[in-house]
């Protein structure tokens, strides 16, 4: 299917934009983007569908591992484009069905106005349902970080906090990650900026380097 014109104009947010801002119903009552989660991180998650089997996978992983999000000062946010009924009932279905709770708002976007404004409906993958997107959004309510995935394939929750932990551990001490960090691995040092800065890191020999550009420290 081609996009149309109507597709081109929708600005999807990007890494770096200030969250766009919305109000909405969700499992445990009505909220605002921008109220929501005070001084906390925000990972907001849409699925395609309630009552489907990769997005009950997916939900109950987010579940299980809630403390770990908890433990990052971070709120969860579900969302797909089902009614607040369809969301209680799938709830509780996975709740006597497996033990599994979903203990973080759910957003009922019927009538698509979030979904639409995060990019989450994306016509050539589904028009009526929303593709598995992870927006990390940070404390002061930036976009930090966006997955997509298709309707078939789910999400890995180990990536999920890894990314997480490292962007905050990446604030936090002002460093970079390297391919496969995980938490207790060494962390890429800023190159430096300078022919002074560059003398000194040669003469440091307190990190690992491999040359002026590429170093790691642990923290
Ligand atoms: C699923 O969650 O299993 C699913 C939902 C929509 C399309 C394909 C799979």
């Amino acid at each position: 299917m081609e996009n149309t014109l109507e597709d081109k104009q929708v600005q999807m947010p990007r890494i770096g934009d200030k969250a766009p801002d919305f109000t909405a119903k969700t499992t445990k009552g009505d909220i605002k983007l921008s109220e929501f989660a005070q001084e906390k991180w925000i990972v907001m998650f849409s699925h395609p569908a309630d009552f489907t089997p990769v997005c009950t996978t997916e939900m109950s992983g987010f579940a299980q591992r809630k403390k770990e999000f908890d433990a990052l000062n971070t709120e969860l946010l579900g969302l797909s484009i089902d009614s607040i009924h369809a969301h209680l009932g799938w709830v509780d279905n996975v709740r006597r069905n497996t033990g599994v709770y979903f203990d973080f708002p759910i957003i009922a976007d019927l009538d698509m106005k979030v979904s639409k404004l995060y990019g989450m409906l994306q016509p050539n993958e589904s028009e009526t349902a929303a593709v598995r997107a992870v927006f990390f959004i940070d404390p002061d309510k930036k976009v930090r970080l966006i997955m997509y995935y298709p309707l078939n394939v789910g999400r890995n929750m180990d990536e999920i906090l890894r990314a997480l932990e490292a962007l905050q551990t990446s604030d936090k001490y002002k460093v970079a990650m390297p391919l496969d960090w995980k938490k207790g691995d060494k962390v890429i040092v800023p190159p430096p900026k300078t022919l002074e800065e560059m003398d000194a890191r040669l003469a440091d020999d307190s990190i690992e380097k491999v040359d002026f550009y590429l170093a790691k420290k642990s923290i």
